[in-house]
């Protein structure tokens, strides 16, 4: 078709939808920018658009019979699962995935969120951190730990260049996959697609969900299959304390009742009822995480008779993947085009003005963002497990600039992990009345993946005050 029918028929089809204003400026751009708008016009699923901005498709549970989900409490694993989990290593069997494909707003900072400086004395960008921790176990394992990253459109240029730049942190690019999610437009409260310039949609990643159709598209899911992956260690990009390489829960999840789970999760206590997480419950048989905006209040204050939240399990978005329930899904569509629900929340959308002749960056929400998410799949799995672990050990997210979840209370809780760590072998180490650590302690993957790994390091005795300590 000759670029004027492709422009004909998509002038008709944006009409069809309401939709033509996007075109608005096509006149005005160059015949390169011409091309590469109407080739991403071509993309847009207005169908899709048009149901979604109608309604997302969030599940409809049912609160009233909706109950906590059961776990293994810490300590409660089987005796054999750190054996298993170890097997399943040295056998080659596990790879590593970062959802990296967010935009970060939060946080506010110029570049993918993997490029932050996350630990607390060296300030490794979290990339690095990650990295580091799967080198240490490949050499613990002897084995090799293909790792995949899933980045966006938006940041996919920016991730490879600073893996580039960063010499690939000592891998083998071979054993390193990067791979873009795919995007859906943002609309106004009313359904308009919206202009980020007068030749592009803006648009915005489709949400970790997004990670099992790109896994496939991208043929990453291929390349787990030709090396023999039988489970993916999922998290997110912004958890410096990640144990992405845990033996105990790798074990229990291939391995538990005699048959593997499909799809895992570790999840910590709640520090209290208001705490902003995703909550495990059990809803019609099926494990599934519900949205702390989406809990009704009195279930979210709901105590037991000792006192405990009745829920209570809060999702640090942690999974063990098979490769098995990847393809089982992405194969039961005729096109690898398996989405999950897509849930919609209101944004603030940057947009162009043709008043003001430039893109505004609008300072109330004003637009509504589509996205999917991964843990939806657990209602998919004919088997899942949800293991409690503790939050110290290994959550400290980065999401905010300042506050919780923040660089500086990750920071606190990076030391106060680490000093924890310390103190099981003697170690000294200053308290502040609140119980927080009065240092910034570093610990390297390297020098240790778990505490038990410091018995054979060269320790301090004492730690000063305010000390900065790398061990
Ligand atoms: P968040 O929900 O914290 O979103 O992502 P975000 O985009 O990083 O940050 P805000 O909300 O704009 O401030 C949790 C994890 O899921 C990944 C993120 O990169 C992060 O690791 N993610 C999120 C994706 O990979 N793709 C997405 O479309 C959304």
């Amino acid at each position: 078709m000759s670029l004027v029918d492709t422009e004909t028929a998509l002038a008709q089809t944006f009409a069809s939808h309401g939709q033509s204003h996007v075109l608005r400026h096509l006149s005005s751009l160059t015949p390169s920018a011409r091309v590469s708008f109407l080739t991403q016009l071509a993309e847009v699923d207005l169908a899709l658009v048009a149901r979604l901005a109608h309604g997302g498709e969030d599940a409809k549970l049912d609160f009233a019979t909706l109950a906590p989900a059961p776990y293994v409490a810490i300590g409660n694993h089987a005796a054999d699962a750190r054996a298993h989990g170890e097997q399943l290593l040295r056998h080659g069997k596990i790879a590593a995935f970062t959802v990296a494909g967010g935009q970060g707003t939060r946080l506010g900072w110029r570049g993918p969120k993997g490029t932050y400086p996350a630990t607390v004395v060296t300030g490794k960008p979290l990339f690095r951190v990650f990295a580091e921790q799967i080198a240490a176990a490949e050499k613990r394992f002897i084995c090799a730990i293909p790792w995949y990253i899933m980045t966006s459109p938006l940041n996919d240029a920016d991730t490879r260049a600073f893996f580039k730049d960063n010499n690939w942190f000592g891998r083998n690019p071979a054993d390193t996959f990067l791979f873009p999610q795919g995007t859906l437009p943002s609309v106004t409260f009313d359904g308009k697609l919206m202009l980020e310039t007068p030749g592009s949609l803006a648009v915005n990643p489709d949400g970790h969900g997004g990670a099992i159709r790109a896994l496939h598209h991208s043929g990453a899911l291929e390349d787990m299959h030709a090396r023999g992956i039988a489970h993916m260690s999922y998290f997110q990009v912004d958890n410096p304390l990640v144990r992405i390489v845990d033996p105990i829960f790798l074990g229990l999840h291939a391995h538990s009742a005699g048959s593997s789970a499909e799809m895992s999760s570790k999840m910590v206590a709640k520090r209290d009822a208001s705490e902003k997480v995703g909550v495990f419950c059990e809803s019609a048989g099926k494990t599934v995480v519900v949205e702390y905006s989406d809990m009704p209040v009195e279930l979210t204050n709901a105590v037991e008779s000792d006192g405990r939240l009745r829920f209570n399990a809060g999702s640090i978005a942690i999974h063990a993947i098979s490769v098995e329930f990847m393809t089982r899904l992405t194969h039961g569509s005729s096109t690898g085009d398996f989405a999950l629900p897509f849930h919609r929340a209101r944004k603030k959308v940057p947009y162009w003005c043709d008043a003001q002749g430039r893109t505004v960056e609008p300072t109330e929400p004003n637009a509504t963002k589509f996205e999917a998410f991964v843990f939806d799949a657990l209602a998919l799995t004919a088997k899942s497990l949800v293991m409690e672990t503790a939050r110290i050990e290994e959550f400290a997210p980065i999401k905010n600039a300042a506050g919780d979840d923040s660089p500086a209370s990750s920071h606190q809780i990076q030391s106060n992990r680490n000093a924890a760590w310390l103190e099981r072998f003697g170690v000294k180490v200053p308290r502040r009345p609140n119980g927080d650590a009065d240092a910034s302690i570093e610990i390297a993957p390297e020098t240790a993946l778990e505490a038990a790994d410091l018995a054979n390091s060269a320790l301090p005795r004492e730690i000063k005050p305010g000390e900065e300590v790398v061990i």
